[in-house]
Order: C-alpha cells, then sequence, then structure tokens
C-alpha cells in the first residue's frame, strides 16, 4: 500500500455494455478521499447502456464503440486509451469478447468481473446454470483477461450461498452486491502491483 501513498492516481477506463452498477460503484469509491485511481474513460459498445449517465453525471469521458466491424471498433479502442494515456482496463459488463491481439497489445493490463465461482460457468447465464447443477455455493470472480474466456489469472473471489428457494434473479441480486465489494477491492491489489 505504501507505494500508493503520495503518488499520483491511476488512469482506468471502464468498459461497459448496459446498467453500468459496477461502474456506478467504482465512480464511487475512485472519489473517495485516498483513492488510489481515478477513472478518465468509459468505452461502451451500446449508445443506449445506462452506464453511461453516470459517467455523463460525473464528467467522465465517453467514448462509444460501433462494432459493426471488430477491427475498426478495435483500432478505435487502442487509440482512445493510448490517447487517454490509460494504465489499466477494468471491463464490467462489457458484452464484447476482445481479440488475442489486443489483449496482447495491453497484456496484464484489462481485468474483468464475472459472475460466478471460476472455473466453474465461464461466459452466460451462470446464475440459473449454478441452480441448475444444484450447487451450494456460486459467487463472483474479478481475473485478469487473457485470450481464453473468463480464464484469466483469478485476482479475488467472493462465495455466496445458494439458497433452496433462490430464483435466478435473487441470486443475481446477492451476487452484485457481492461484486461492489470485490471489485474495488481486486482493483487495490492489482494496481498496488502495477
Ligand atoms: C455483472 O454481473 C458482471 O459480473 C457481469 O455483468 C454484470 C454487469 O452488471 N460481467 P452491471 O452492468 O455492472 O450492473
Amino acid at each position: 500500500m505504501a507505494k500508493l501513498i503520495g503518488s499520483r492516481k491511476k488512469k482506468i477506463a471502464v468498459f461497459i455494455s448496459g446498467k453500468g452498477s459496477n461502474l456506478k460503484n467504482l465512480i464511487k469509491h475512485s472519489l473517495k478521499k485516498n483513492s488510489y485511481f481515478e477513472i478518465t474513460l468509459v468505452i461502451s459498445n451500446n449508445p443506449k447502456a445506462k452506464g453511461l449517465e453516470y459517467a455523463k453525471k460525473f464528467f467522465i469521458k465517453r467514448k462509444i464503440i460501433n462494432y459493426k466491424n471488430v477491427n475498426i471498433a478495435e483500432k478505435n479502442i487502442l487509440e482512445e486509451v493510448k490517447k487517454n494515456k490509460i494504465e489499466l482496463i477494468c471491463l464490467a459488463g462489457f458484452m464484447k469478447i476482445l481479440s488475442s491481439d489486443l489483449i496482447k497489445k495491453f497484456k496484464g493490463r484489462i481485468i474483468n468481473i464475472h459472475p460466478s465461482l471460476l472455473p466453474k460457468y465461464k461466459g452466460l447465464n451462470t446464475h440459473q446454470r449454478a441452480i441448475d447443477g444444484k450447487e451450494k455455493y456460486s459467487g463472483c470472480t474479478v481475473h485478469y483477461v487473457n485470450s481464453k474466456l473468463d480464464s484469466g489469472k483469478i485476482i479475488l473471489q467472493k462465495k455466496v450461498k445458494i439458497l433452496k428457494l433462490d430464483t435466478c434473479k435473487k441470486l443475481a441480486k446477492k451476487i452484485l452486491k457481492q461484486e461492489h465489494i470485490l471489485y474495488p477491492r481486486a482493483l487495490k491489489k492489482v494496481l498496488i502491483n502495477l
């Protein structure tokens, strides 16, 4: 931690596609007195993402990336990330898969939050699949992004008990609450070593 005290805040970009509750939570953390990061860029592939409203409210630069052509989309992403001197990319509900080329260019500097206890339940519909799989626990994981989906090195995880009466919606709500605790913690862990 000592390394961060007194040093400048690290510049973070958050990539979103929808609701943006994790973004909202990270913004809240970034505004704390002793915060170790600032969010200077929000990227969304979806112009209607609700999360963009939070970015606007806090005067954070927003960039909508048109994904009709993936190569052009990624060229634009890279340009924005470089232009804004971004040190770490945080994916938070970003529904596009980044190419291994882009990941290589930003090696070790892209992290993601996933709503399951990885390596279990990579991909989509994690809550329903965990319930159907009769799991006792699910949870959330913050991990580095590598070229395989939801497979990079785990940074932090939080377990959440699945109760008999939990529906997919109930479980999603419980896990999201934990995501909001886990992501800032994981971010701190990553930034200390950056
Ligand atoms: C979260 O559950 C996150 O784990 C997953 O997508 C969801 C995004 O939620 N990758 P929000 O947009 O941050 O509210």
